[in-house]
């Protein structure tokens, strides 16, 4: 029976990568997708969402709900360095379908879905939390009620990639961050630390794009062009991370990762520390239920494998 998931989505590089990881694994039952402003504007971010669908033909299948257009208290801070300007690069994906956009608030879809499929729902938070903890606050009860919430973000023993120690998606929208990892919600946190450990290098993905020639082995290799340029530049390496499709992976089958429970909270008032996640692994039994499960370890060729398997065939 395929897990019930809702993509909220800063339609962004690997984004795009962990949004074809999704919609071609069978485990998985994609029921909306809501987007909201992180790597670019949210209504890039939705369009984006909106060409991903098309290239997959899942255009008319899969409603996009465009949501929070700026974090919860800051201006919006983007990642056009890493991402390009409209998101996916510098190019502007041109839309060849009539996308019925479906004019709804986000919170309400999310909120919705928490309603429909009640200890079922898988909601993999891939940008800033923003959407998700505006629907914690208008209805918690419904959000304590989903299966899980898998949240790529954070870094605790690693190095920021937003300033020196600070992850992206908490950087963006902090407050936003500490209202749900310590809402007492089933968290499952993807951070820096698990998705620093695998790399995309871009000569793998042009020869495995060469021996599928396709529309989309095309539409990847165009869209991840600036991203590696990105790493090269600013990593050393000709490639790039796999931050959100590793938060895929973990709904897909969460048996290739380890994980432990830890108390969380994410910096909102540092003048230097904003969005720094801190975790405190000594849970102790009255701390429990505000523990999140924090995923640290990866099978790299396990999740390779499947990674490649789903995006080429
Ligand atoms: O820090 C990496 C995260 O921030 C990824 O989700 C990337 O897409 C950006 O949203
Ligand atoms: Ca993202």
């Amino acid at each position: 029976m395929p897990i019930p998931v809702l993509i909220d989505t800063d339609t962004g590089v690997d984004d795009a990568l962990a949004l074809i990881l999704a919609l071609r694994s069978p485990e998985l039952s994609v029921k909306a997708i809501t987007t909201v402003a992180g790597n670019a504007g949210v209504q890039r971010c939705t369009r984006n969402v909106q060409k991903v669908l098309e290239v997959l033909h899942e255009h008319n299948t899969v409603p996009v709900v465009q949501g929070a257009s700026k974090p919860l208290k800051r201006t919006l801070v983007t990642a056009p360095e890493v991402h390009g300007f409209e998101g996916l690069g510098n190019f502007i994906p041109v839309l060849l379908h009539y996308h019925t956009r479906v004019r709804a608030n986000a919170v309400e879809v999310i909120l919705g879905h928490c309603r429909k499929y009640p200890k079922r729902l898988n909601i993999i938070a891939l940008g800033p939390l923003t959407n998700i903890a505006a629907a914690f606050k208008r209805g918690p009860s419904l959000m304590r009620n989903v299966r899980r919430i898998i949240s790529m973000g954070g870094a605790f023993r690693v190095p920021g990639n937003t300033g020196p120690v600070a992850e992206f998606n908490y950087y963006v929208d902090p407050e936003a961050a500490e209202a749900v990892v310590r809402g007492r919600l089933p968290l499952t946190m993807v951070p820096l630390d698990l998705t620093e450990q695998i790399v995309l290098m871009r000569k793998d993905l042009e020869y495995r794009a060469r021996r599928r020639p396709s529309a989309l082995s095309r539409f990847i290799l165009k869209f991840t062009r600036h991203y590696m340029r990105y790493h090269l530049k600013a990593e050393g390496f000709d490639g790039g991370f796999l931050h959100d499709p590793l938060a895929v992976a973990m709904a897909i089958d969460p048996r290739m990762f380890r994980s432990r429970p830890a108390t969380v909270h994410v910096e909102t008032r540092g003048r230097w520390t904003r969005g720094m996640s801190i975790a405190d692994f000594r849970v102790r039994p009255s701390s429990r239920g505000s523990a999140v499960e924090v995923v640290f370890g990866v099978e790299k060729e396990r999740f390779l494998r499947l990674f490649h398997e789903r995006l080429w065939t």
